[in-house]
């Protein structure tokens, strides 16, 4: 049976999507913005320095996903032109290399030896065709499934068909495996917990003996967010996994209200630093820079915050039309180099009111990235003293601001200027 609540996690905000004239109800709906907490310092966070189950995603994963903009209106030709357009950008090269299918890329059920087959009109070359030539672009290749019966869109999930479809997976030539946690069925005996653990275990393994090396994305925690289990889950997806989606759907590209959706997203996130480290991930999902409804400093602080928090950067947008502002933003290297630091510890909050949150993420070189986030609607200079942010008294600093490339010197408090909804982020070292 079904378990009701897992069926669906609509709740909230639900997205309905016409699909082959049926309509559909997407799982993890965008929440609006949970009330702003008081103001706090936080201590910094150890980060999870366990090694990857796989040896993968040393860095946070990096790419496009067709399903905030696209949802269920994919096909071969759409996700070749969008896989090209991450080249002729120059992203790829700059490190979003892999190119990920999301929901509704199969048939509706099995073939007559219980094999996954693609949709053969969405994929009329199949998948091991749009492998091949996304590797021959030198990306990578991401697939979406299910941890359940069906996916979320209602198509055959892999509960009990792990090993085969890990395999299947292998033969089509995959690099990446998102594993959603739809319709996973209620298990006599067990809590729902050890279901999800035992269903998400057996896929990490099975992706293990495949004969192919696949980064494993497990979407099982954010099933139980808002539960007491959430932290037991988060607990044990860095051993099975390389990176995990713990909470709700960043917006549809269709959705009005981005930002709010944006600052939800970052709020849950960002107290997670313990779990995440190099290979394994806390992923608060996509970014949007490119669609409509956020303001250019909305969209940059989308990227800064996800580079601080050392999310996956995973665009999902009309990569064929980005504007120059929102390519120059995914495009930052120098905001890539902090999201992509080698010691892979997730920025945390040292100041957070109503009005502006300061983060602090140490780096591999010993720098430090500091981001001031303005919540307000109003432009506002911000300061912080330099020991909150870890460094001594009298310290002599000086803050390379990533975005518009200038260099500040500070001594016992560094600040900035910061438009609404915007952010600053800088790269401070010590000179003294
Ligand atoms: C869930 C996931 C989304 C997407 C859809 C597909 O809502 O959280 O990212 O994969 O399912 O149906």
């Amino acid at each position: 049976m079904i378990h009701p609540s897992r069926k669906r996690l609509a709740h909230a905000i639900t997205t309905t999507l016409a699909v082959g004239g049926l309509a559909l109800t997407a799982a993890l709906p965008a929440q609006a913005a949970p009330a702003t907490p008081a103001a706090h310092t936080a201590p910094p966070k150890a980060g999870n320095t366990s090694p990857a189950y796989n040896g993968l995603a040393l860095t946070p994963p990096m790419g496009w996903n067709d399903w905030s903009y696209y949802q269920c209106n994919i096909s071969e030709q759409l996700i070749l032109d969008q896989a090209k357009a991450l080249v002729s950008t120059g992203l790829a090269k700059k490190g979003y290399n892999t190119v990920t299918i999301d929901d509704c890329w199969m048939a509706k059920s099995r073939d007559r030896n219980g094999n996954l087959v693609g949709d053969s009109t969405k994929f009329p070359d199949g998948m091991a065709y749009v492998g091949s030539q996304l590797h021959k672009m030198g990306l990578k290749f991401g697939i979406y499934e299910d941890a359940g019966t069906e996916t979320c869109g209602g198509y055959p999930g892999s509960w009990g068909h792990e090993t085969a479809d890990a395999k299947r997976f292998a033969s089509w030539g995959v690099d990446y495996l998102k594993l959603d946690g739809c319709n996973v069925p209620s298990v006599q005996g067990q809590s729902d917990e050890e279901t999800y653990r035992g269903e998400y275990q057996k896929m990490s393994q099975a992706l293990l003996d495949s004969g192919r090396k696949i980064v494993f994305s497990e979407s099982a925690p954010a099933y139980f967010q808002g539960t007491p289990d959430w932290y037991k889950i988060l607990q044990w997806t860095p051993k099975y996994g390389n990176l995990w989606r713990e909470g709700w759907d960043i917006a549809l590209g269709q959705d009005n209200d981005k930002w709010s959706s944006i600052m939800a997203n970052y709020g849950y996130n960002v107290p997670l630093g313990a779990y995440s480290g190099p290979g394994h991930w806390n992923d608060p999902d996509f970014l949007l820079a490119g669609d409509s409804g956020l303001t250019a400093d909305e969209t940059q602080s989308q990227v800064v915050l996800w580079a601080e928090m050392a999310a996956p950067l995973i665009s999902s947008t009309d990569l064929t039309k980005l504007s120059p502002s929102a390519l120059a933003i995914l495009g930052n290297t120098d905001v890539i180099a902090v999201d992509q630091d080698p010691a892979g510890v997730q920025g945390h909050q040292v100041y957070s009111d109503a009005t502006y949150d300061v983060l602090v993420k140490p780096l591999a070189n010993g720098d430090k990235a500091v981001v001031f986030l303005n919540k307000s609607a109003k432009q506002q200079t911000f300061t912080i003293g330099s020991q909150e942010l870890g460094y001594p008294a009298g310290a002599k600093l000086a803050a390379k601001d990533l975005i518009s490339k200038t260099t500040t010197p500070f001594t016992s408090s560094v600040s900035a200027t910061v438009p609404a909804h915007g952010t600053v982020m800088y790269r401070v070292h010590t000179t003294g």
